[in-house]
């Protein structure tokens, strides 16, 4: 426990933390650079509209909070949460809501602001749930779309990163909800 430090084994960055061994995959300055360029997209595609930008808690919390101040648009926000049943490595594709919107989204613009595409089907579940509710348009930011097979068809359209699957915490990712606040990506390799 403490402090978190860095360390340099073989030429990479690794974090001892909390009896964990975290591989930095994403740093801090890949991250800033990836999620400027995605804020200028949608800036680009959503001059001259309204959107409303729909973000995941908690794991969206820093991506939503970093990318807004990206996008030179006005936009509006509102938040949902959703928590999907199983062990905490392993989502189970069975999805609840827990907290829903403020706000109606008919006619809206909806941009989803998601941390990451696992298996999808949270994905896939919030766009149905959304969609039922017509809005004029939907649209998928998600910053990490990691690399497993997938039978559902992939809805992401601004996407920052692929990344190996992998079990990644930190930039709002969580394992057992710590290591949220970890201001890169990295992923658990040992239990030490
Ligand atoms: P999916 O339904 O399998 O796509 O899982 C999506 C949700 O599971 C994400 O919104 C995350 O909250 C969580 N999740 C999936 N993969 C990871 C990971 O590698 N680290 C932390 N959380 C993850
Ligand atoms: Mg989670």
């Amino acid at each position: 426990m403490g402090l978190y430090k860095f360390k340099k084994i073989n030429n990479e960055k690794v974090l001892i933390y909390d009896n964990m061994k975290i591989k930095v995959l994403i740093d801090e300055k890949k991250l800033r650079r990836r999620v400027r360029e995605l804020g200028q997209e949608i800036t680009r595609d959503y001059k001259d509209r309204d959107p409303v930008l729909v973000s995941v808690l908690r794991g969206s919390f820093i991506f939503i909070a970093d990318i807004c101040r990206e996008i030179k648009i006005p936009v509006t926000f509102d938040f949902m949460a959703v928590s999907s049943y199983g062990n905490s490595k392993v989502s189970s594709g069975i999805v609840r809501i827990t907290k829903d919107l403020e706000f109606s989204i008919e006619n809206k613009e909806v941009i989803i602001i998601e941390d990451i595409v696992d298996s999808g089907r949270t994905l896939n579940y919030l766009v149905k749930n959304l969609q039922a509710r017509n809005p004029k348009n939907i649209e998928v930011c998600a910053l990490l779309d990691k690399d497993v097979p997938r039978k559902t068809e992939n809805k992401v359209k601004y996407k920052g990163f692929d990344i190996p699957n992998k079990f990644v915490v930190g930039y709002g990712l969580d394992f057992e909800e710590k290591y949220r606040n970890f201001p890169f990506i990295g992923y658990i390799e040992n239990e030490q």
